[in-house]
Order: C-alpha cells, then sequence, then structure tokens
C-alpha cells in the first residue's frame, strides 16, 4: 500500500489560515492544506488585506495551495501573478463548488457541462501562468459523464494533480459519493489523482485504500472536522486522544477568533460553524448542536462549551 498523503480539504467559513494553524498544532496528520477559494471580483487589485489567508506569516505550520473560482482567463492571471508574488508556486482551479450562486454563474461544479469553456480557459491560462496549477472537481454537474468525457481533453495540460470529489454539483452534499464512476475516472486520465468525500473513519479509509490501491494523495475535510483525531490516526501519529485535547484546541481556537472578529454574534457564528461537525465528537451529536446552537451570548457559549468537555462519554 502506497504511504499516504494527506491533504487538508477547504472548507469556506472554517478552515481559514486561523484554523489551520491551530488544527495542525493539537492535530498534526496533515501534509498540507487547499485552501478555501478566493471569491472573484472584477477590478480587484487584491491588495494584501485581502489576501490575509493566504499570507505567508500566517501560514507557517502547514503548507498551503491558494484556491481560485475564477472563469475569467485575465482575473485569473492577474491573481495568480499577485499570489506568485506573494510566493506561491502553485494554484487551485475550482470545478467543484455546488452552491447555487456559484453554479449559475458556469463557476465551480456550474462549468462542467461545458468541457470547451474549460479547454478554452485553460489553453489561454496555461502557457502563461507564472506557477503549476492543479484542478478540484466533482464527477460533473448532471451527470458522471460530463469529468468522464473532460478528462481525456485533460491530458495535454500539465496539471500537477486533479482532486475529484465523488459527487455531482446537484447532489450538493447529499446522498453518497459514487465510486463506481471516481474508478471510471481514473482509466480516463494519465493525471494524479487525489480521492477526495465522505472519509470519516480509519476503516473507510484502509478499505478505500484497498479499492483504489493506485491512490496515494486523499484529501478529507467533513470526516477531521467531526474527528479532529483521525489524520493523525491514519498516519499512525502517537497522540493523546483525549478530550482535554479537544477542549485544548477549541480554546485556542475561540481566543483567536475573539481577538480576531468583532461582536459576539460574528464569534459565535464562526464556532457554531465547526460545531456543525465537532458535535459528533460528543454523541448523541444532535443533542450536542442543539445545545451550542441556542446560545446567544458568549458567556452561555462558554457555559454549555464548559459542559460538554467535561462529560463523561
Ligand atoms: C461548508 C463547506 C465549504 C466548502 N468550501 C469549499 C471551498 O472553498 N473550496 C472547495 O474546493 N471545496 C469546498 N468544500 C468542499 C470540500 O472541500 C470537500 O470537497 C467536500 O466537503 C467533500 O469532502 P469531505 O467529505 O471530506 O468533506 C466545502 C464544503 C463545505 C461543506
Amino acid at each position: 500500500m502506497l504511504y499516504p498523503t494527506l491533504i487538508l480539504a477547504p472548507i469556506r467559513g472554517i478552515t481559514d489560515c486561523y484554523f489551520r494553524t491551530i488544527f495542525q498544532k493539537y492535530f498534526p496528520g496533515f501534509d498540507l492544506a487547499l485552501a478555501p477559494f478566493i471569491n472573484p471580483q472584477r477590478y480587484s487589485s487584491y491588495q494584501p488585506k485581502q489576501l490575509k489567508d493566504l499570507l505567508p506569516k500566517e501560514n507557517l505550520a502547514l503548507p498551503v495551495i491558494p484556491q481560485l473560482l475564477h472563469t475569467n482567463a485575465e482575473d485569473f492571471l492577474f491573481l495568480a501573478d499577485r499570489l506568485y508574488d506573494l510566493g506561491y508556486k502553485e494554484v487551485n482551479w475550482n470545478l467543484g463548488c455546488p452552491a447555487p450562486m456559484v453554479t449559475k454563474k458556469k463557476r465551480g461544479s456550474g462549468l462542467l457541462p461545458y468541457p470547451d469553456e474549460i479547454v478554452a480557459f485553460l489553453d489561454q491560462v496555461v502557457t502563461r501562468l507564472p506557477m503549476q496549477l492543479s484542478i478540484k472537481t466533482r464527477l460533473g454537474y448532471e451527470s458522471p459523464e460530463e469529468l468522464l468525457h473532460l478528462l481525456p481533453h485533460l491530458d495535454k495540460y500539465p496539471l500537477s494533480e486533479i482532486i475529484i470529489h465523488g459527487r455531482l454539483g446537484k447532489q450538493l452534499y447529499k446522498g453518497t459519493t459514487d465510486k463506481k464512476s471516481f474508478a471510471r475516472c481514473l482509466q480516463k486520465t494519465n493525471h494524479s489523482i487525489v480521492y477526495n468525500g465522505d472519509i470519516t473513519s480509519i476503516e473507510e479509509f484502509t478499505e478505500l485504500q484497498q479499492q483504489f490501491p493506485s491512490i496515494s494523495k486523499w484529501m478529507i475535510g467533513r470526516g477531521v472536522l467531526a474527528n479532529p483525531f483521525l489524520a493523525g490516526k491514519i498516519k499512525g501519529i502517537k497522540q493523546e486522544v483525549t478530550i482535554r485535547q479537544l477542549q485544548l484546541f477549541h480554546r485556542e481556537l475561540y481566543e483567536c477568533y475573539r481577538e480576531l472578529l468583532s461582536g459576539q454574534a460574528h464569534l459565535l457564528g464562526r464556532m457554531k460553524q465547526l460545531w456543525v461537525y465537532l458535535s459528533n465528537s460528543f454523541p448523541p451529536a444532535p443533542k450536542t448542536w442543539k445545545k451550542i446552537k441556542k446560545c446567544t451570548t458568549e458567556k452561555k457559549y462558554l457555559q454549555v462549551t464548559e459542559d460538554i468537555f467535561n462529560t463523561d462519554l
């Protein structure tokens, strides 16, 4: 079995540079992270303030690759140049986002039904890009035939890798991943492929490794938000698997956002996004999540989380 490389998936609203840094401190196991996409803004000069999440000084703990959602080649190249100036040697193109706001603009997975436009974009971008390019995608928007049709056309571009989340755009996050179509994709490409989607336990991971022995790179998102010890477990890292570790991690993250964000609504909103997943570490998860969701003041939130961390599971 190939030794796994683990990549932290981008989860917009959660895995920003502060989260990535603090997470890596308490739960080592990831080799690198893909940053959440940068929202396309026409005529933006992308000042360092707007690229805060990607400033090298904020990303010392875990190497990171920036992600762009742009479908206008000139805008993509402009931003890529700014990222190159910051020191980045690779950028990722998002062809997978399923959010209706995004797909209706023919971005993310919304571009997958239009392979000619994808090829035209790459023709304009690849030769002028000062760094490597990778793609993160889904199986298609409407049908897995979309990616199966597209993949052979991508062989001619020097992509560093293609990350495939085995769902369709129209599924959003519902249903299961389609492993059969993922397996068919492997036959249709010469590129290095990264597996992504629903890796939630060591058993699941081992099964996937057996099913796809040629895959060495794995991307995990919600599975590690629900069980932060998972990446370390996969890597066989000796770690202290205790509630205390979760508590320390939570405290540091909370204090960090408390300094950064203005107002308790903003702070609690940010922490609650994590608890959507982290509540799975404290079963029964729906009950835990309900308690957190109800908190409207910092005082109540701290009381409730203290109780959760002090519960014997
Ligand atoms: C709230 C949320 C935000 C996400 N943000 C991004 C993003 O910015 N860029 C991206 O490529 N994928 C994004 N994703 C998709 C994840 O990176 C990943 O592909 C997906 O969750 C499947 O992997 P998982 O089952 O390991 O989480 C997001 C997913 C969720 C649930």
